[in-house]
């Protein structure tokens, strides 16, 4: 989308820094210094940093990472010891035992929010954990979680820190199936969940997803079960275990395991270009210095600031600026159960108002969304509190961030446009408040200590200047880095360090203009990002090919108005089967138990045959032209082995948009 649009957009001047900005944390001198300052020492910088956040044992070490594909090792801080929940919640009991730590916002406006300090957050989490241990959970033991928004989500997160124990989220719109490749993949020992899961009204039931995705696991393998609804779910005993219930018991003293820097605090699922999703692991020492000081920067976060993050704690940005980072800093963190859209498009609007919230960051699919309800929507709300806008997940369309602009910021708040990745544990490349001048769909400048390098996509070859486009990579390592992926080192080297020697490829492309600022133009792998979720086509390919109807399919991204891109699925079915709408649904709803909603296709078209080279070969740069409605330069189709399939491609597409 930013492709698009980024002729005339780069034309456009620079949105200045709008006043109110002069005292911010980062000056326009103090940005250009400071990344001076990271990329000539990185050990000194670092070494600097790491002092914001407390130490058991103070590191004698800080950088020691090799980029080289063979013997990649990414460590900081290795000698250093520290624990992340005592970080984020003891270090600030005797200054602000009484401040809150986290509002929560439930789904429906009519239940009330509750507000819990930092002195309560101390007493759950310390409960909880020594739920977790009575279970026989222990330091190194994987947990999975599985829960909707609800405080209990970021005690459980905690918990696991405390003692040591490292978390794997699971999305809770994510299918069984899913849950259970998950939980087999870490060995996890228990799962955490709910009974139900309200959202937008609705109430998805996770406890029964566990149940079905726990046949498929250990026996072994502990129910928690939060009964937030308190709806009825089935029991299985001995299994099964009521974990709020266990907390009213537990004791509310729970030391904090002494951790090494680079012991793992989490994993994190997520898709890649190839095979099934991969378990990024994140560091403790490395990730906290990172994902504190982002927050802190990127969003001029100041004590008595009230920030809120929509994303979900099931992807990584609300790890990151949920939980971690903002907790790390003694900051008060919006958790919010709800969607954009409900009760009303004002959702969003009504609770930055309630909660007279300062830092807001969303994602462009949400803009887009609220931006097509008309401005009435937010004109109805006091948002005077609102200083900065993040926006996060996708590269924003400058007409969706021209209007966040004017109608949420009102000309006065500086967005904050934050590229970054599940792999690279805060942002990346985006602009400061007080230090870096905006253009509408610009990710902009380098975060202190990224170094970006604009390589030409095939060969390779480093693009020096501005004012050019290629491939992204990172040069040199930064604390945040994920460290491997989980149960396999061989394969993170294959995915990040293979293809361009010597560097971290982000799998983006991207332009660098006339001013040296970065443009993300979108992923280039196999790798399609649908409302700013990640979704490997390889992944609904196989979900899709498991259905006994279908004999091959191929799926590619669209331009979509709302989601940034759709899911455009061609599938060839066995012989006999007659394509009819009836079976289009099926297929539909397949892939959304296969694995769950979020990558239900958008569009399936009928394919008798798929566009092949002459060894087998899906051409797939030829079916995302069809997908895109865009078949005028379809390239050469002369190594196909049979080029009239593409015609029948052309003649039955199902976006004519
Ligand atoms: C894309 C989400 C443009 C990008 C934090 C990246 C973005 C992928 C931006 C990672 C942005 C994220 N501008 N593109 N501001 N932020 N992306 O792992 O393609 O869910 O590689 O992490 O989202 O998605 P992930």
């Amino acid at each position: 989308m930013a492709g698009k649009d980024q002729g005339t957009a780069e034309a456009a001047s620079k949105h200045p820094i709008p006043p109110g900005f002069e005292n911010a944390l980062v000056s326009p001198e103090a940005y250009k210094e400071m990344y001076a300052a990271s990329m000539a020492d990185p050990d000194a910088f670092w070494g600097e940093q790491g002092k914001r956040i407390d130490w058991i044992k103070p590191y004698t070490k800080v950088k020691n990472t090799n980029f080289n594909f063979g013997e990649v090792s990414i460590k900081w801080f290795e000698d250093g010891e520290l624990n992340v929940a005592a970080n984020c919640i003891d270090r600030h009991l005797a200054t602000r035992g009484d401040q809150v730590a986290i509002i929560w916002e439930p789904d429906g406006p009519e239940t009330p929010a509750k507000h819990i300090t930092y002195r309560e957050l101390h007493d759950k989490v310390c409960r909880m954990a020594n739920v977790l241990k009575d279970q026989g959970i222990q330091r190194g033991d994987r947990v999975v979680i599985y829960l909707p928004m609800i405080p209990e989500a970021a005690y459980a997160m905690l918990a696991c820190a405390r003692i040591g124990a490292i978390h794997s989220i699971v999305f809770a719109g994510f299918s069984p199936d899913a849950l259970a490749n998950r939980i087999n993949d870490s060995e996890a020992k228990a799962v955490i969940t709910a009974d139900t899961a309200p959202r937008g009204g609705r109430r998805t039931p996770l406890k029964a997803n566990a149940d079905a995705a726990l046949l498929h696991c250990k026996d072994s393998v502990r129910c928690l079960v939060v009964k937030h609804t308190g709806d009825q779910t089935t029991w299985t005993e001995g299994r099964d275990i009521d974990v709020l219930a266990l907390m009213g018991a537990a004791s509310a003293d729970c030391p904090a395991e002494a951790m090494n820097a680079e012991d793992p605090l989490f994993i994190l699922y997520t898709s890649g270009s190839t095979g099934k999703p991969k378990g990024v692991v994140h560091s403790s020492g490395g990730y906290l210095v990172y994902a504190s000081m982002t927050q802190q920067m990127t969003f001029d976060y100041k004590d008595g600031d009230i920030f809120w993050c929509t994303a979900d704690v099931g992807w990584v940005t609300g790890h990151s600026y949920i939980v971690y980072g903002p907790l790390a800093n003694g900051a008060t963190t919006v958790m919010f159960e709800g969607v954009p859209t409900y009760p009303d498009a004002g959702r969003f609007w009504a609770v930055c108002e309630k909660h007279k919230v300062n830092q807001f960051y969303t994602a462009p699919t949400a803009i887009r969304a609220l931006m097509g309800q008309g401005p009435e929507w937010v004109e109805k709300y006091d948002l005077s509190s609102l200083r900065v806008l993040g926006s996060v997940g996708e590269p924003i369309n400058p007409e969706a961030w021209v209007w966040y602009d004017k109608h949420v910021g009102k000309g006065r708040c500086p967005i904050v446009d934050t590229f970054w990745q599940t792999e690279t544990g805060g942002h990346m490349i985006t602009s400061l408040p007080g230090a870096i001048e905006t253009k509408p769909g610009a990710a902009t400048l380098p975060f202190f200590g990224v170094k970006p390098v604009v390589l030409t996509a095939e060969g390779g070859q480093v693009v020096e200047g501005n004012g050019v486009d290629g491939v992204l990579c990172i040069g040199d390592s930064w604390p945040g880095q994920m460290r491997t992926v989980w149960g396999d080192h061989q394969r993170f080297q294959e995915t990040y360090f293979q293809q361009y020697k010597g560097y971290y490829f982000t799998g983006d492309g991207c332009r660098r203009d006339e001013d040296g600022y970065y443009w993300i133009t979108g992923r280039v792998d196999d790798v399609i990002n649908v409302s700013g979720h990640r979704m490997g086509t390889a992944e609904v390919e196989s979900a899709l090919v498991a259905h006994a109807k279908v004999a091959e399919a191929a799926v590619v991204g669209y331009p979509h108005e709302i989601k940034g891109q759709g899911i455009y699925a061609y599938v060839t079915l066995m012989n006999g089967v007659e394509p009819t709408e009836d079976l289009r649904k099926e297929l539909v709803k397949w892939v959304r138990t296969e694995i769950g909603p979020i990558a239900s296709p958008d569009l399936i078209q009928w394919a008798p045959g798929l566009p092949k080279t002459r060894s087998g070969k899906i051409m797939r740069r030829i079916l995302r032209k069809i997908a895109e409605n865009d078949f005028g330069a379809l390239g050469d189709t002369s190594t196909l082995a049979d080029p009239s399939v593409v015609d029948d491609l052309i003649d039955n597409r199902m976006n004519r948009g």
